[in-house]
């Protein structure tokens, strides 16, 4: 597996885009099953997600809106633990069915700080489709109900991911190398 540099760091391929695809058509599948005849909203949280949410978004042939949202709790490669929001909601979420979109759940807190603000407008239902998720860092009680790829506790770049700004453009993911 070859290896590439951002920054100052290394890192190894991890998964490439041909897997991240073809597990992204079936999260896509199950979806329409489970939404058949409904109208969901998707919501994108910018910046991670773009490019699971535009793979995931071209998978589905139910009836179905996308927005998007920013919010970040990442400097580097450590959560800071505090969740920013910089590009509000203006869509109506009541009596909506709602499909969050993350590129990946880590600590689980910026979901768990923003899903109460989403449950204030009342949807009917909201339910969470994550690339990735890593358990063993899960520190808030989220429940990621369609899930890429359960991945260790390392940090993660391409795909979407970056490491302080780089990096989104890989379309494999790569992870942290640790020189022993
Ligand atoms: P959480 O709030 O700790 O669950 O972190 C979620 C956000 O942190 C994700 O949406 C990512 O933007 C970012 N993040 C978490 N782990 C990684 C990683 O391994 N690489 C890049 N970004 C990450
Ligand atoms: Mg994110």
């Amino acid at each position: 597996m070859h290896t590439i540099q951002v920054h100052d760091k290394s890192f190894i391929g991890f998964l490439s885009h041909e897997e991240i695809l073809t597990r992204i058509e079936a999260m896509g599948n199950q979806i329409n099953a489970d939404y058949k005849g409904k109208s969901p909203l998707f919501i994108a949280i910018l910046n991670g997600s773009f490019m699971f949410a535009s793979d995931l978004f071209k998978s589905l042939n139910i009836e179905a809106e996308i927005c998007f949202i920013k919010l970040a709790s990442y400097k580097g490669i450590k959560s800071t633990g505090q969740v920013t929001t910089s590009i509000g909601l203006d869509v109506s979420l009541k009596d909506r069915d709602i499909i969050l979109i993350e590129d990946i759940v880590d600590t689980g807190k910026t979901l768990h700080e923003f899903l109460p603000q989403l449950f204030d407008q009342n949807p009917s239902s909201i339910r969470i489709a994550s690339l990735l998720h890593k358990p063993d860092a899960l520190l808030y009680p989220i429940k990621v109900d369609y899930l890429g790829f359960e991945v260790p506790n390392k940090f993660l770049v391409g795909y979407g991911l970056d490491y302080d700004g780089l990096g989104r453009n890989l379309k494999d993911i790569y992870q942290l190398k640790i020189i022993e």
